[in-house]
This record gives C-alpha cells, structure tokens and sequence, in this order.
C-alpha cells in the first residue's frame, strides 16, 4: 500500500523533532500504522535556515498555505504555534477534507470548539496529543482510558519551565531570574516566557483536559490564573519547614456547585508523589471513580519527546483513515451532542486551605491582631510560625497554615491584616491542597 503524504506546517523544535522520528522509526511506524508515513511536503518562514533534521526527499515551501493546498498532502501537522496563521491554515486543511494533527495547545484551548465543529461537519480528524504535557499520552490516557470512569478531579504539573524555575530555586538557592534565562536558553520556555512564568500556557493546557475529563467546552477564560513571579526562595523554605512544596498546579475539580477551573502556585505534602517531581518533567494526577488516583508522569517539552505525541496521532489517524467519521474517537472524549453545561464555580466560591506570609511588626498584641481578624471571618489556624527578625530589621516575617475555608473569606481576612498599620507590605497568600 501506497504511505500516506503528510504536510508539515513548521520546521523548527517540535517539526524537526517529528521529521527525526518518522525517519529512525519508520519500519516500527509502518508496522503499527499498517502504511507508511512520509512527510512530503514541508514548509518555515526562513529555507536557509540549518535544521535539526534532514529534509531530502521533502518538497520545501516558504508558504504554508502551499503546503494545505497540495492536493497530494492527506494529513497536515500544524507546528507553528500561536494563532495566526495556524488558525486560518487548520480551518483551511479542514475545508479541503484533510486530517490534521497540531501540538498547539493556545490555538485548541481559545478556538478548539470552532475548529472540532468544522472537523466535525467535513468528517475530519483533528488530533492534539502534544498539546498537552509533551510526550506524556495523558489526552488518550482519559479520553479513552478512563473513558469507563466519573472523573472527580485533576491536579497537574503542565508547564516545565515553572517546575524548572520552582526547582532551581528550592534545591540551588538561584535566582528566578537567572533560572528563567536558563530556561528560555534550555529551550524550555515559550517563545514569549510569560506564557509560562504567568500561568497562561499552563491554563491553556488546563482548558483541554477539563474539557475532556468532564465532557464541557474549551473555556480558557473561565481559567483562574496565577503565575509563579511573587514567589520568593523564603516562602519555598518556609513550605518545607511545614513539610510542604510549593508547585504551580493545574487543578480541574467536579463538585457540587460547579467545576472548579484552577492555575496557581500550591503547596502539597512533600510525601505525595507529584510533590517530587522536580525540573522540566510533568506529572498529571487524574482522580477517576472507579480506577482511583492514577499518576502520569514523564517529558513536559522537548523536541523528540514532543514529536512522540505527535507521531502517535499520526498513526492513530492513519489507522482510522477508513473507518466511519461517526465512529471515531470523538474531538473531545463525549460525542459532540452530549456536551454539559455544567457551570464553571467563580473563584470566590472555590475552598482551600492557605499559607499566609506577612511582615509585621515584632510587638506584644500584633499576633493577636491577625488571629482576632481570621477568627472573626471563620478561619481557623492550623499552624503558626514566628522567625527572627534579620539584624537591623524592625519586622518579622509571620507564616500562617490555615484549615480550608472560602476564598472570598480570605481575601476579606487578607485586606484587613494589611490595613493593620503593624504590618509591612503585602501579604503573600499560597493555596494549599493535600490532594488526600
Ligand atoms: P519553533 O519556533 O521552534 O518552530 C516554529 C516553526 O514554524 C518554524 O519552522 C518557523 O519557521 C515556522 N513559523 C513560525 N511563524 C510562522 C509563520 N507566521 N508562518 C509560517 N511559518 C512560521 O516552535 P516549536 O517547534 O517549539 O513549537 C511548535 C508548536 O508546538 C507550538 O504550538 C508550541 O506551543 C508547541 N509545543 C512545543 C513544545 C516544545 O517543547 N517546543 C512542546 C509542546 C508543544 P522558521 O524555522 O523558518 O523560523
Ligand atoms: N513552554 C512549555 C513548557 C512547552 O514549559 O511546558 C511545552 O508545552
């Protein structure tokens, strides 16, 4: 049989990585695809350009739209990035009745829900494994995997330039700044690092499991997001002193107001798993009803770990190139129809237990103060730490564990302890969640 032709949008990290791979791999790929895949026709902004992989046999555009166009290409894999043009170039393969493979999480997580309704309309595939954590299969893991499965909850580790940067500076003592440059310089970090640094990338990728775990549309706006800058070596210490870590998580929870859509920095027991895993790996804790806590873990970034997720799409569609468009996997885990429209919970609304860092004034009655504001709000305490005051220092620094309480009690308790003219600057606020 004849192999398959597929056109690559994009040469760079992940399309080199792709290219590398169908070439070493291609007896094993043909085997398990029952066809070959070729990549016949590629295209980059820049021809001159050296590449990470050989591009002999493989027809070379400078316009993409070239490659989408060809009449010979059946698959086309968008390795570009951002919104446009990928966007215009996905909806234009789908038009033409092509499958289409990508690795862009931004482009699924913001207009997935226009561009699986084309897909769905022409009977096309458009598979996106990459998007998320990289090489780790975790889209196929619960959309098929667990598919027996209510999904309670999910709590991941989805960007490894934040865990980079978290686990230099906890383990080395460096600076966030230095460890960002080294990052970005690692090939880590997106092409504009506060994707990662502010939690956007990590929402995006949070966008597409909660919409697959729990059967909703992609709504990356209902994202609370928060990044990793405010965090200081001090509060990473302070968390271990407790026996915590500090990890920006990803955390989508079904309960019984709503579904909680969730990216901020959280300290975790330091005995859970997921707490000890450290640099740019990722790690996915998918909470299912029948199957329990399931753990996926393994290369978050990367150019061959990458391109392994998106050669098992392409296998993957290779394989269902004959079968019926209404038998296929559906885009999204649920059949199309079947979406829920099960409201997202207002970030106020969400409970969690916290750690409170503050700097106040070392004087008898300023402890009383702050335990007087969360007592009357209904916050209880679960541990309290003083330490000394720095030499020459009028202040010291206060950390408070509290027990879970709502997070509009606490942004309440929170305005009222910097209003106290005993303490100094801002206070720093940490989620915590035992993940028990
Ligand atoms: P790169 O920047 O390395 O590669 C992008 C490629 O697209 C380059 O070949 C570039 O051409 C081409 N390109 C860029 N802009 C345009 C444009 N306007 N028109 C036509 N071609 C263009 O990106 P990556 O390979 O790192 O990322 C690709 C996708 O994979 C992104 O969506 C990214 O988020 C995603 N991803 C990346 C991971 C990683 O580890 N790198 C991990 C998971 C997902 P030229 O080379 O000539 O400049
Ligand atoms: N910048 C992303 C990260 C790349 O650090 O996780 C992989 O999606």
């Amino acid at each position: 049989m004849e192999p398959v032709n597929v056109g690559l949008l994009g040469l760079g990290t992940v399309g080199g990585g792709t290219v590398n791979v169908l070439r070493r791999n291609a007896e094993e790929i043909t085997r398990r695809a029952g066809r070959g895949i070729r990549v016949s026709h590629a295209s980059a902004r820049d021809l001159g350009k050296p590449r990470i992989c050989p591009t002999d046999g493989i027809k070379l555009s400078d316009d993409p739209f070239a490659v989408v166009n060809n009449p010979d290409i059946q698959i086309v894999v968008e390795l570009i990035g951002g919104i446009n043009p990928a966007r215009e170039l996905v909806l234009a393969a789908i038009e033409r009745g092509k499958h289409v493979v990508t690795a862009n999480k931004m482009l699924i997580a913001m207009y997935g829900n226009e561009i699986f309704e084309a897909a769905h309309r022409e009977g096309v595939m458009v598979a996106f494994e990459a998007a998320v954590a990289g090489g780790i299969p975790i889209i196929k893991a619960i959309r098929e995997g667990l598919s027996g499965n209510r999904i309670e909850w999910l709590v991941g580790i989805i960007n490894g330039t934040t865990n980079f940067i978290l686990t230099e500076m906890r383990a080395q003592a460096r600076d966030f700044s230095k460890v960002l440059k080294e990052a970005q310089r690692l090939g880590y970090a997106e092409a504009d690092p506060s994707f990662d640094v502010e939690g956007i990338d990590a929402a995006h990728k949070l966008t597409i499991l909660a919409a697959i775990a729990f059967g909703i549309p992609l709504q990356f706006d209902k994202v609370y997001t928060e990044g990793i800058r405010q965090i200081t070596p001090d509060d990473l210490n302070y968390a271990e002193q407790f026996g915590y870590r500090i990890k920006h998580l990803g955390i989508a929870r079904n309960t019984e107001k709503g579904i909680e859509l969730r990216v901020h920095p959280t300290l975790i027991p330091e005995r859970r798993l997921i707490a000890n895993v450290d640099g740019v790996l990722n790690a996915v804790l998918v909470k299912g009803d029948a199957v329990g806590p399931t753990l996926y873990y393994g290369a978050g970034a990367g150019a061959e770990p990458t391109a392994s997720a998106v050669v098992g799409d392409l296998v993957d569609v290779v394989r269902a190139l004959t079968s019926d468009p209404e038998n296929r996997v559906p885009h999204l885990a649920f059949q199309p129809h079947a979406l829920s429209d099960v409201s997202i919970v207002p970030m106020e609304e969400v409970e969690s237990a916290y750690y409170l860092r503050m700097n106040a004034v070392d004087r008898p009655g300023v402890l009383a103060d702050i335990t007087r504001i969360l007592g009357d709000l209904g916050i209880s305490i679960e541990a309290i730490l003083q330490k000394e005051p720095a030499p020459g220092e009028r202040h010291v620094p206060v950390i408070i564990l509290t027990h879970r309480v709502k997070e509009r009690s606490m942004n309440k308790a929170i305005v009222d302890i910097e209003a106290l003219h005993t303490i100094h600057k801002s206070v720093m606020r940490i989620r915590l969640e035992p993940l028990d």
